[in-house]
């Protein structure tokens, strides 16, 4: 069996080569729809089937035996190489002769681990994010993996959330490009069969991160326009990305679980997508469709997901269970069943797994030092500087003696960050130990806290008294990597534990204090703001967190990073994000709070607006914002018309210019505001950026090309429209604006 699948899979591809029909640009794909054909037409009902059955690692010789019947048509978790090759034989030998498909949860690495999502979205560099998922691949492919289950594109505007870790934050355009640029080096830069390509997979499809009180698996209420707008949009980009897999969501939106939801399982990705690979469930979401109270049973949870489009059941049995007995009953017909199995048997095609099933090992790509290396540059890049009062940072010459103190100082598991099955904490580097190692230090080291939960305060007079003889104070906490991550939410989003006690202790000593989070989400910071001096933010940055940082304290590196989530104040002010809308009443940031209002004040809602009385209108630190060792400015903005249509590219070029002593990158963010739309639009919407590197004291030419096709929106009449009328623009080094260029345009 195995000789007549290989030989039919190369037939074809050499019928498609030689031009099976020749000038046409679908000969390619009638190739691959004819090979798809050919091999699901052999399968029995049952066969067809197991290819939509997803199972998890069990006893070997079960998933043999399981794989030997044709009816595993994935497995995910086992990735022992050794158990690998012997179900693709068991596969490749069974009547269906269709290799299975590897698959695990290589979210930000496999053996070295990158910096979470979230702060690799902070680089703004999606050349970066797509080099450290081409990576990924390479390693995850030497034990035999072919299907992550990657990115993660849900926006996130709640941090108690705790899987705002495992996207790129807020915005829509944000998520969408970086989406894009992870799914491009997953699945090998457009080229899929490269053996050391693995499938992407867009998760989670939709909504998932619009909990109800960013309660993980919470039920989310968002409506048609603000799903198009908002939450579809990364989706989309993933879709023209080429993405080969999506996963449905845990969630149900105003009720409809996703896992049987057929307007975004059908009509938008097949019917206005055009998606051709396949979508699984996420694990046991088919099953859960009965405890949401949305499905009776086992059968109807099959048939609500068959019917929905819903192609492979993870781990819940209910496809394997139940859909032949559907079939015979006449609820659904076997050509259903047949599209679907295609579906699956078409992304396997275009693997290349026909014609290279088994592992191809190469081990000594796990921890290249390449790999490190990008891991590093990518932590390097990934972190905001919040704060740098008196030039605190880069360390002067003169400092010599650091005390290192805090929990996450010397945390080689918890800088990992979440959803790390692979990584060892073995290959961690620590920032103690990145210290250590730099030789420029007298390093003290007193971790006055042992874990970021911490509560016991001994350690901290330890910390306080060691301060006595260091030149600087160097805290670094944050979040241990469980506090984050799914199923990991929180009501409170402080730091945890003693920690701003022990900041706090630190201050009084008067010596300067360098604060350092690293976290898993934008934590409630704002009285450890003020007691400190400079604070870098890292989204946990994974195995070379330590080096990363120690180039940044000594200024060989100049942070970069900008923020891809706005920070609250409080949580009572989640959700808070800059995309929001107008209203009719805006605050105007004068407003009267709390303590200003007089004992027995009168009832008024006379000139009332928007805005909380004790935390007010604006949030901690904005969208877009990140400090730099040196100052930026931008200049000499031109517009290339005043009026567009439909079709049209407007070209904005500015100059922007590095007016300190030090070379640094800058991140220009191209923001607009369509002034009036049929349904309102949002107060500002990011729409391009461009992180530029610029020598000290020069000035760079800045371009950007936006297509107007970029200002369509889902309108009133729900469907996407550009609609006349007139937009501002700017362009700003934050969502805040401040000293940003400004102009405006026309679409007629
Ligand atoms: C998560 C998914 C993940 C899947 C498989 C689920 O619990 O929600 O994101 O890919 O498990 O591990």
């Amino acid at each position: 069996m195995k000789l007549t699948v290989k030989i039919l899979s190369s037939a074809l591809l050499l019928l498609s080569a030689c031009g099976g029909n020749p000038g046409t640009k679908t000969t390619g794909q009638n190739s691959e729809e004819r090979f798809v054909d050919s091999v699901v037409s052999r399968l029995s009902l049952r066969e067809k089937i197991g290819q939509l059955n997803q199972v998890t690692a069990g006893s070997i010789e079960d998933m043999e035996k399981l794989a030997g019947e044709g009816l595993m048509g994935s497995i995910l978790n086992d990735v022992e190489p050794e158990h690998v090759n012997r179900f693709q034989k068991a596969a490749i030998e069974s009547h269906s002769g269709i290799p299975v498909l590897i698959s695990r949860d290589v979210i930000h690495g496999y053996k070295t681990i990158f910096p979470i999502p979230l702060g690799q979205a902070a680089t703004f560099d999606t050349a970066i994010v797509r080099k450290g998922s081409e990576i990924s691949a390479i390693e995850a492919t030497a034990d035999g993996i072919r299907w992550t289950f990657s990115p993660m594109i849900d926006i996130a505007r709640d941090p108690r959330w705790g899987r705002i870790a495992e996207g790129y934050g807020e915005d829509p355009y944000l998520t969408s490009v970086m989406g894009a640029a992870a799914i491009r080096g997953y699945q090998g830069n457009g080229n899929l069969a490269k053996p050391t390509a693995i499938a992407a997979c867009a998760k989670h499809f939709v909504g998932y991160g619009a909990a109800t009180a960013g309660k993980d698996y919470n039920s989310t209420y968002i409506p048609l326009h603000q799903l198009h707008n908002v939450y579809l949009a990364p989706f989309e980009a993933a879709a023209k990305e080429g993405v080969q897999t999506y996963m449905s969501s845990f969630n149900d939106n105003d009720g409809v679980p996703s896992t049987g939801n057929k307007y975004i399982l059908n009509d938008v990705l097949r019917g206005m997508w055009k998606f051709d690979g396949f979508v699984v469930s996420d694990w046991n979401s088919i099953g859960e469709m009965i405890t949401h109270g949305f499905c009776a049973d086992t059968k109807d949870a099959a048939l609500k997901a068959i019917t929905a489009g819903l192609d492979m059941d993870m781990v819940s049995n209910c496809y394997l269970d139940k859909l032949e007995e559907l079939v015979k009953e006449g609820k659904i017909s076997e050509s259903l069943i047949t599209e679907r199995c295609k579906n699956v048997v078409r992304v396997k095609y275009r693997l290349g797994l026909f014609d290279n099933p088994y592992i191809v090992t190469k081990q000594d790509v796990k921890y290249a030092p390449e790999h490190l290396e990008a891991a590093q540059k990518t932590a390097e890049e990934s972190a905001i500087l919040i704060k740098n009062a008196n030039n605190t940072l880069p360390f002067a010459a003169n400092i010599k003696r650091i005390l290192v103190t805090g929990p996450m100082a010397d945390a080689p598991h918890d800088q990992l960050g979440t959803w790390v099955f692979d990584g060892e904490k073995s290959h961690t580097i620590t920032p103690l130990k990145a210290l250590q190692d730099n030789g420029n230090y007298q390093i003290t080291y007193v971790p006055g806290l042992a874990y970021s939960r911490d509560n016991k305060t001994e350690g901290i007079a330890k910390a306080v008294a060691a301060a006595k003889n260091a030149d600087v104070i160097l805290f670094i906490g944050g979040e241990e990597s469980i506090l984050s991550g799914e199923a990991h939410s929180l009501a409170n989003i402080n730091l945890q534990g003693a920690q701003s006690q022990l900041l706090e202790s630190l201050k009084k000593t008067g010596k300067p204090v360098v604060s350092v989070i690293m976290a898993g989400r934008p934590l409630t910071i704002r009285r450890d703001i003020d007691n400190c001096d400079a604070m870098i933010y890292m989204f946990h940055p994974g195995t070379m967190g330590g080096p990363a940082l120690v180039n940044i304290l000594s200024g060989k590196v100049n942070p970069s990073g900008k923020l891809p989530v706005t920070f609250p104040v409080s949580v009572g002010q989640v959700p808070v994000y800059y995309g929001k809308n107008m209203t009719g009443r805006p605050a105007s940031g004068s407003e009267t709070l709390l303590n200003d209002i007089p004992a027995e004040a009168g009832q008024t809602s006379l000139g009332c607006t928007s805005f909380h009385l004790d935390d007010g209108f604006y949030p901690l630190l904005p969208f877009g914002y990140g400090l730099s060792y040196t100052t930026f400015e931008y200049k000499d903005l031109k517009i290339s018309g005043t009026s567009f249509s439909q079709g049209d590219v407007i070209r904005l070029t500015c100059k922007a210019s590095n007016t300190g002593k030090v070379d640094g990158a800058t991140v220009v963010q191209l923001y607009i505001r369509d002034m009036v739309g049929s349904i309102v639009r949002p107060v500002l919407e990011l729409k391009d950026f461009r992180r530029v590197e610029i020598p000290a004291g020069q000035t760079v030419d800045v371009t950007f090309d936006l297509p107007v096709s970029r200002l369509e929106f889902f309108g009133l009449d729900n469907k996407f429209v550009l609609e006349p009328g007139k937009f501002s623009l700017w362009i700003a080094q934050d969502s805040n604006l401040k000293g940003a260029l400004e102009g405006e345009f026309e679409i007629k």
